[in-house]
């Protein structure tokens, strides 16, 4: 079982619609890769983690790259899990906001990540869930 974690930056039009889009086919083609997952968008980045066969998680991660809805990926992680960390979903998704300088979606992340047995995936996900975007 190989997993792979990667950011990158939406391009400017991607809107909450796209996103809806990009899921409805990520689900479909990763039910039929067996691949799983979790997506998290900021409204600006993407933070996603890919895992199941080597072979097909390459292939996906290739595709996704080639994708002119975002640019510059940036791999973060690669490496062997003895089992799936984000096995119950196709692929998982989450939108990250401030409303009123609150984080609301920060604990849905939080609670996506919250069964995740490695504590730097969890870290990860966490801190880009709190990244203070009107400082970026
Ligand atoms: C941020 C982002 C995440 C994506 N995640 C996945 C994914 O998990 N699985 C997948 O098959 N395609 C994903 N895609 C879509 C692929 O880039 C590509 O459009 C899709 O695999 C092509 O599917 P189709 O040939 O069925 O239309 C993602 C695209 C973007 C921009």
């Amino acid at each position: 079982m190989f997993q792979l974690i990667y950011i990158s930056t939406a391009r400017p039009d991607v809107d909450q619609h796209e996103v809806g889009r990009i899921l409805g086919s990520a689900r479909r083609r990763n039910h039929a890769d067996r691949i799983t997952g979790l997506l998290v968008f900021d409204g600006k980045r993407f933070l996603q983690a890919l895992e199941g066969d080597r072979g097909l998680v390459e292939d996906c991660y290739a595709r996704i790259r080639k994708d002119p809805r975002h640019r510059a990926p940036v791999t973060l992680s690669e490496k062997e899990i003895g089992k799936r960390e984000f096995g119950d979903w196709t692929m998982a998704w989450s939108r990250v906001d401030h409303i009123d300088g609150e984080l609301p979606l920060a604990e849905m992340v939080d609670s996506l990540v919250a069964q995740t047995s490695d504590p730097n995936t969890r870290a990860l996900f966490r801190s880009f869930a709190r990244i203070d975007r009107r400082a970026a």
